[in-house]
């Protein structure tokens, strides 16, 4: 196939969805790759780089005339106008986002996006939340220990004994246990919130305390479960006891690092401005969470700000941060669905019996045909 690979265009984006790696691999499958001029490079991948693993270094315009194109975000309008109708699409389309949807419709993609996998055994080297939340949360915990005017470890010097920090992470999905994980590593003390009680046994096997919050009717009991191991919206009950034990250990706190999401809701207010007043001065909060409203409503998208003497990060786009690691994975993660998608004669195709990729297709012939989940 004739493979194309723009160079991101989305304010931030310095991910790209092929890497030298995963170029070499799709050549000696047969494929052509066009690879626009500069792609790499907010990864530190030259042109060179991929000539070298046999690509074609082309202009915009080439890269976009491919029957395959490989993205890291939704394409903008003007780059939409640039694609062949007919051609395919794998990215991070945003599956939640109707208009942008619409629009690939409307420029003829078979667009896949690769956030809607499901969470199976089969789809995991696939799972592009899993390999950027990863590193989100690692990130998270760099950012907040850079912001933080004190040590993460306990030190006994010379000059006197330096405590621990206290860190407190609110939603132990993949981004919140990489970041107790990363915070354990250096030092620090923590405690960990989440709905679902089964994440209770991962956080204590990184050596952090689950703040337990009990489960008291058969509504609150269901909506612990959650569904297809992502959270359901829980009750205000449940929230309000959640609220409460959380409010006690963040007035503690020197760093909270919030990532609690419900995919396609707002994400839940977890840390309030009377909890930030609470704190210390020169504690810090990283909201992971601040592309979709934010865990704290002090929380500003795209800002780093202090109010009430605490910092909070709203950085909205922390993988970018971790550009070379994000794109080697997010590229193998690409390289796993295309073997779905391309036979072995490199021929493309849509096999609607497989879970995964019925899954990932948005658009097709015109026509938006996600599956409402
Ligand atoms: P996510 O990014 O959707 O949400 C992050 C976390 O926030 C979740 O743990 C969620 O329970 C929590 N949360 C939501 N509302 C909350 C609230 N009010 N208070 C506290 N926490 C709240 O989740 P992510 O990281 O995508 O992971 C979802 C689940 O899927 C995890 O259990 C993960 O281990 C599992 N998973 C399974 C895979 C597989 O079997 N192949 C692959 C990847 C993840």
């Amino acid at each position: 196939m004739l493979i194309g690979v723009p160079r991101e265009s989305a304010a931030g984006e310095t991910r790209v969805a092929i890497t030298p790696e995963t170029a070499k691999k799709l050549k000696a499958q047969g494929h052509v790759l066009r690879i626009e001029s500069g792609a790499g490079l907010g990864a530190s991948v030259t042109d060179e780089a991929y000539a070298a693993a046999g690509a074609e270094i082309v202009d915009r315009a080439a890269a976009f005339a491919g029957d395959l194109l490989l993205k890291v975000r939704s394409p903008s309008s003007e780059e939409l106008a640039l694609v062949k109708p007919g051609a395919a699409l794998v990215g991070m389309l945003n599956p939640f986002d109707a208009d942008g949807l619409q629009a690939m419709a409307k420029a003829g993609l078979t667009a896949f996006a690769l956030e809607a996998a499901p969470r199976t055994s089969r789809a995991q080297s696939m799972d592009v939340l899993s390999s950027q939340a990863n590193i989100a949360g690692y990130k998270a915990v760099m950012i907040a220990a850079d912001r933080y005017q004190r040590f993460f470890p306990m030190l006994m010097t010379a000059a006197g004994t330096v405590k621990a920090a206290r860190v407190v992470v609110l939603g132990v999905g993949v981004a919140g246990l990489q970041a107790i994980a990363t915070a354990k590593r250096l030092g620090a003390v923590i405690e960990a919130s989440d709905v679902r009680p089964a994440v209770k046994e991962q956080v204590e096997s990184l050596g952090a305390k689950f703040i337990d919050v009990s489960y008291e009717t058969a509504e609150e009991k269901e909506a612990a479960v959650g569904v297809g191991g992502y959270a359901k919206a829980m009750p205000q009950s449940w929230l309000d006891r959640q609220r409460a034990e959380v409010a006690k250990r963040v007035a503690q706190a020197d760093v909270v690092i919030t990532t609690a999401l419900i995919p396609g809701r707002a994400a839940p207010v977890l840390v309030s401005e009377e909890m930030v007043k609470s704190m210390k001065p020169g504690s810090v909060i990283v909201d992971l969470a601040a592309a979709n409203g934010g865990n704290c409503p002090l929380t500003e998208a795209g800002k780093t700000v202090v109010k009430h003497g605490v910092t909070l990060v709203g950085e909205t786009n922390l993988p970018a941060l971790v550009a070379a690691d994000a794109s080697a994975l997010y590229a193998r993660n690409i390289l796993d669905f295309l073997k779905l998608v391309i036979s072995k004669e490199g021929v493309f195709q849509v096999p609607m019996d497989d879970d995964i990729v019925s899954a990932c297709l948005m658009t097709q012939a015109g026509e938006v045909k996600r599956k409402k989940s």
